[in-house]
């Protein structure tokens, strides 16, 4: 299968179709970052993932109008930083997003970290009359923990189509998981190759090895064969090409065991506090 047939595989999730591969683009910048867009999409990616944080939303712009695909074939995310989440900053901040990548309006919306200084309901309340003006079509959340994705499902009526975690081997995140599937929303996995450093797994390069394929292919396998989304970043057109060809082959029951062996208590990357206001 080529990756132009496969890019666009989709999970559904409470009314969305999010594409099961994506572009990452935290720390993409300038040039780089239009160029990866343009010739991600170039080679059949159908889903971008930025955020107003990331300072870069003008450059996803600037390439998914220089790639020739069109608009309403590219699903496009963006977050909302917490320090904007009053309900009067959240609404100017999305206004913001949606002009600088210069569209009408994004495919979903997301809550980048929680809040503990404003009420979820606040800032959910906000997220929906955003959604109902138009301005992107699904919203969803990211780094919320099994108990604030309770929470939060209690406190709108909106449906809510994802929560972004970091996910990758080296942590486990069954719990969120199953709270996701329990509720129809979309696990979408960040840090899905675990910033890169999959590729000195040896278990990893040794699966990769019997389906020649790379170790970071065969952690995205892992994933996306779970039905979740991944949006791994790089800036190399080659590595675009490698990081998309995983649709082609199986990894079995017991290769599938064996990588989620590889989950530690220490795996996680991104602070779970990170996103919270003493860190602005
Ligand atoms: N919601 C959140 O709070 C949150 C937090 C973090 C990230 N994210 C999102 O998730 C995306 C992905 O996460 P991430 O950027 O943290 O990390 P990642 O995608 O797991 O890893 C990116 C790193 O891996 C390298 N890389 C890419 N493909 C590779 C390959 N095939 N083999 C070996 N190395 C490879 C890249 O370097 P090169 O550029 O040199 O290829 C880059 O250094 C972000 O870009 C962002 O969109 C969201």
């Amino acid at each position: 299968m080529s990756t132009n047939e496969t890019a666009v595989q989709v999970v559904e999730a409470n009314g969305a179709a999010i594409p099961l591969l994506g572009l990452g683009t935290w720390d993409l910048r300038g040039r780089v970052c239009a160029r990866a867009v343009e010739q991600a999409l170039r080679l059949g990616y159908r889903h971008i993932d930025t955020a107003e944080i990331y300072e870069n939303e003008r450059e996803v712009g600037a390439g998914l109008r220089a790639s020739g695909v069109k608009r309403d074939d590219v699903f496009v995310t963006t977050k909302i930083w917490p320090s904007h989440f009053a309900p009067h900053e959240l609404e100017r901040a999305a206004r913001e997003c949606v002009a600088r990548l210069r569209l009408h309006s994004v495919d979903l919306l997301l809550l980048h970290w929680p809040n503990p200084r404003i009420p979820l309901a606040e800032a959910l309340g906000a997220l929906g009359k955003v959604k109902r003006a138009g301005l992107t079509r699904h919203i969803g959340v990211s780094n919320f923990t099994v108990a604030l994705i309770e929470e939060a499902l209690a406190a709108t009526s909106e449906p809510l189509v994802c929560d972004q975690v970091e996910c990758h081997p080296f942590l486990d995140q069954s719990k969120v998981i199953a709270a996701c599937r329990r509720h129809g929303m979309a696990v979408v996995a960040y840090s899905p190759i675990a910033q890169g450093k999959v590729r000195h797994n040896e278990v990893l390069k040794r699966i990769g090895g019997a389906h020649g394929k790379t170790a970071a292919q065969v952690c995205l396998r892992f994933l996306v064969q779970q039905r979740i989304v991944v949006i791994p970043r790089t800036s190399k057109v080659e590595r675009l090409s490698e990081n998309a060809a995983i649709f082609d082959f199986v990894l079995s029951a017991a290769e599938m065991a064996e990588i989620a062996r590889l989950a530690r208590p220490d795996g996680r990357l991104i602070p779970a506090g990170f996103g919270q206001p003493e860190w602005d």
